[in-house]
């Protein structure tokens, strides 16, 4: 397992069940806390504690924005889930939430948690300044809608049982998980007014590593025990999903991703020994594939 994983899980969890506790009543908020708990790695609120380390930003304050994170990433799995898109009835070892709450609530629960996640950013409790806030708030708009996680959403179906060329494939996957990824990277450089070169580096590296991350997804649906993963295995060449792995095969995908994580612990190395905790969650992301076969 890797390390300070759990806790950063806990404070997360910790903050948006308090959150959630303070909201108004809802008939949609049952379904909200389904999808939101219990489970999830909180792979993405490590990254951004991991990016924090390198630029001393405080703990607490990346714990609140990973939580608007992680709505929005729990948002996309429960519409991910949704007959329209993936039909998968299991995630996180439960019911998909369609399955539990109906297919309207479903959406409807997932459509605010995404409200949810820009409550919570522009919420008095997390304290920075409101140039900061401004920013960081239109940078996850972007991530979400149709130039980030909807918009790679979108080409995923598009793209089922087509021919695909690999440029395309990187591209979709790109902005349907690495986007998310690098607003969680360069969030720190942009709470420490970093130079905009700085936070583009910041991006591309997160971005790379959510690219990493799509990658090792699909290695493990490829191969993966539907007990061990808590969602159903070996469901995209199913759907026929356009996927590295259906145009390069398993093996030759393996060795992009060998590759890939090579590129990326090269551009971090230069940051020296406060990257260490950044370096360790990327190799754990490629663990995962042996890990859960
Ligand atoms: C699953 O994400 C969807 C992808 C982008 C591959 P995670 O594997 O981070 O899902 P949880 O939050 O841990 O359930
Ligand atoms: C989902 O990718 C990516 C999202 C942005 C939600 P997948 O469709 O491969 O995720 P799983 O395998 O269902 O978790
Ligand atoms: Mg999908
Ligand atoms: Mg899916
Ligand atoms: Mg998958």
């Amino acid at each position: 397992m890797l390390k300070n994983l759990n806790k950063i899980a806990k404070d997360t969890n910790f903050f948006l069940r308090k959150y959630l506790k303070k909201q108004k009543y809802s008939g949609l908020l049952n379904a909200m806390n389904y999808g939101l708990f219990p489970g999830g790695k909180k792979i993405r609120s490590k990254i951004l504690i991991d990016a924090g380390k390198i630029f001393n930003v405080n703990y607490s304050k990346l714990i609140i924005i990973g939580a608007a994170v992680e709505c929005v990433h729990a948002y996309s799995l429960i519409h991910d889930d949704l007959p329209s898109m993936d039909n998968d009835l299991i995630r996180r070892e439960k019911p998909s939430t369609h399955v539990k709450f109906g297919e309207a609530t479903a959406i409807l629960a997932g459509n605010s948690l995404l409200a949810l996640a820009f409550e919570i950013l522009s919420d008095k409790k997390l304290n920075l300044k409101v140039k900061t806030k401004n920013i960081l708030i239109k940078k996850l708009s972007k991530c979400a809608g149709h130039a980030g996680i909807a918009g790679g959403q979108f080409l995923d179906l598009y793209f089922e049982k087509k021919n695909i060329p690999f440029k395309k494939i990187v591209n979709m996957q790109l902005k349907k998980t690495g986007k998310l990824f690098g607003y969680c990277s360069s969030v720190p450089a942009i709470i420490k007014n970093s130079s905009e070169k700085k936070i583009n580096a910041f991006e591309a590296i997160g971005s790379d590593i959510g690219l990493l991350f799509q990658i090792v997804d699909d290695l493990i649906d490829y191969k993966g025990d539907s007990k061990k993963v808590g969602k159903k295995t070996k469901k995209d060449i199913k759907l026929g999903k356009a996927t590295l792995i259906s145009l390069l095969g398993y093996k030759k995908t393996v060795i992009y991703s060998e590759k890939l994580i090579i590129k990326i612990q090269k551009k971090i190395m230069k940051y020296g020994k406060q990257s260490k905790d950044l370096k360790e969650t990327i190799n754990y992301i490629l663990s995962r594939a042996n890990e859960q076969l």
